[in-house]
């Protein structure tokens, strides 16, 4: 069967962990391929809300193996504590793998990523604070640790010194924070190690061994398209690369034994943190305050409020065309029932020019002024619907205006958070 990867197609938070996990039992295999815990993918399943931050959202299936690949960042507290959770619940995680290659989110990173963004003041990117940036820029400095150098004390002394040589130093001097010896860093995170050893492995050899017997894998990106490091909005963005590529450099499966790439996209759109959003609504605006209340729009990871907005059509363009889409899940649709009249935007004014793709420099995207096209609102509650006839033909008017505006099939509906509350169009594998 064919693999797939997932993508979110805006600023994050579009649903991913929904359809993943609806979707993840077709597949053999999850992997997520970039990103840490700073990702917060909820899941709900027979009123249970589950939010997950390092662990795929395969992991409700156990003949589904979850993969956490190599692009990704791992905090080895964060993810003992998921596992600890699942196991509590009785969801097992036998089915768990780590890569050897993924690298190591250690204390200094976080100390690092929040003194920086002090530093930044009025300009701060409004990072998760989890380290993310200080961990991704070390593996490119080539001072990082890996988790594969967890599992040799010595080895993880050896490099832990050398990073410490650079590191130490900036905090102290640069910051004025306190330096950390490998003494103190070995304590705490030797016995995490004891503890993950299971998990690590060379999960490249294993996910092409599973390619070659014929098997499916899901990838399942963190993050989206606006906040990948070269094609979202820098410098307010992750530090990874979140659009489809990500999923062959961060996994090790080649590109050719991918055939569907699916993009995640809210039926309208949010943003935490700093850095422009065109169609952003003031939250003391009644229609900025709808979504956020309505949509219940705050995060999963740091539980701050999300920016509100319609739909942008000009981002969901510039999505279908860099991650290559094949199909859109179109999500939280129902949080639109409430609106008489629903505006998309299908075109910037960029100081005097029309821009009907996203613009390339900062200057014009910062300036841009959405053009909308206002559509008829279907007042009603739509979070039953189990077909697309059943919709009401606004809405079914709506999901047609954006696969117009996307050239894509939608070939999901989601109208409510539990996976049953899922409209299956034209699903591939169905
Ligand atoms: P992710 O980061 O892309 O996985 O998304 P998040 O989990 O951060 O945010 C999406 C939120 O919307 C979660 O609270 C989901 O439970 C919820 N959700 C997902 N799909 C739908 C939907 O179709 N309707 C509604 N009302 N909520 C949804
Ligand atoms: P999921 O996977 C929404 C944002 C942060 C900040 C920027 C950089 O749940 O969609 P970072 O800590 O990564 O260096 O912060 O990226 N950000 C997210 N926004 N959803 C996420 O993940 C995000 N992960 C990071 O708010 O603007
Ligand atoms: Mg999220």
């Amino acid at each position: 069967m064919a693999s797939t990867v997932l993508v979110g197609t805006q600023w994050g938070d579009e649903g991913k962990g929904k359809i993943c996990d609806l979707i993840a039992s077709e597949f053999d295999a999850v992997v997520r391929y970039q990103g840490g815990n700073n990702a917060g993918h909820t899941i709900v399943v027979d009123d249970k809300k589950y939010g997950l931050h390092q662990v795929p959202s395969g992991i409700m299936y156990p003949d589904c193996l979850s993969v956490i690949g190599n692009g990704c960042v791992v905090n080895p507290a964060v993810l003992l504590e998921e596992i600890d959770m699942f196991e509590r619940d009785g969801i097992s995680t036998a089915n768990l793998k780590v890569s050897g290659n993924a690298h190591v989110i250690m204390p200094y990173h976080m100390a690092l990523d929040g003194a920086f963004e002090a530093r930044l003041g009025t300009a701060h990117i409004g990072t998760t604070k989890r380290g993310i940036g200080p961990c991704y820029q070390h593996k490119m400095e080539r001072i990082g640790l890996r988790m594969q150098d967890l599992l040799d004390e010595a080895v993880f002394r050896e490099k832990l010194e050398r990073a410490l040589a650079k590191v130490n130093p900036e905090l102290e001097f640069i910051y004025q924070l306190p330096t950390y010896t490998v003494d103190e860093i070995c304590a705490s995170y030797l016995p995490m190690a004891e503890r993950l050893r299971p998990y690590i492995c060379e999960a490249g050899i294993l996910l092409n061994e599973l390619v070659a017997a014929g098997k499916s894998i899901l990838f399942e990106g963190a993050q989206a398209t606006l906040l990948d490091i070269d094609h979202g909005t820098y410098p307010f963005v992750t530090s990874s690369n979140c659009t489809a590529g990500g999923a062959v450099t961060g996994s090790g499966v080649g590109m050719k034994h991918i055939d569907r790439v699916l993009g995640i996209m809210k039926a309208y759109i949010t943003r935490v943190g700093s850095g422009p959003m065109p169609t952003e609504l003031a939250y003391e605006s009644e229609a900025g305050h709808t979504l956020t209340e309505v949509g219940a729009e705050y995060g999963v990871t740091t539980g701050r409020r999300r920016r509100c907005g319609w739909f942008d059509g000009v981002i969901a363009r510039y999505a279908a065309q860099v991650n290559g889409l094949t199909d859109i899940a179109l999500t939280k649709l129902d949080v639109l029932s409430v609106f008489d009249t629903i505006k998309v935007c299908t075109a910037y004014d960029c100081n005097g020019v029309r821009y009907t793709s996203l613009p390339e420099h900062q200057a014009s995207f910062a300036a841009a002024v959405p053009v909308y096209t206002e559509l008829p609102g279907w007042n009603c509650d739509i979070s039953q619907c189990k077909t697309f006839e059943e919709l009401p033909q606004a809405a079914q008017d709506y999901v047609h205006f954006i696969e117009e505006l996307t050239n894509t099939q939608i070939s999901f509906v989601a109208v409510g958070p539990e996976r049953e509350q899922t409209i299956v169009r034209s699903w591939a594998y169905q």
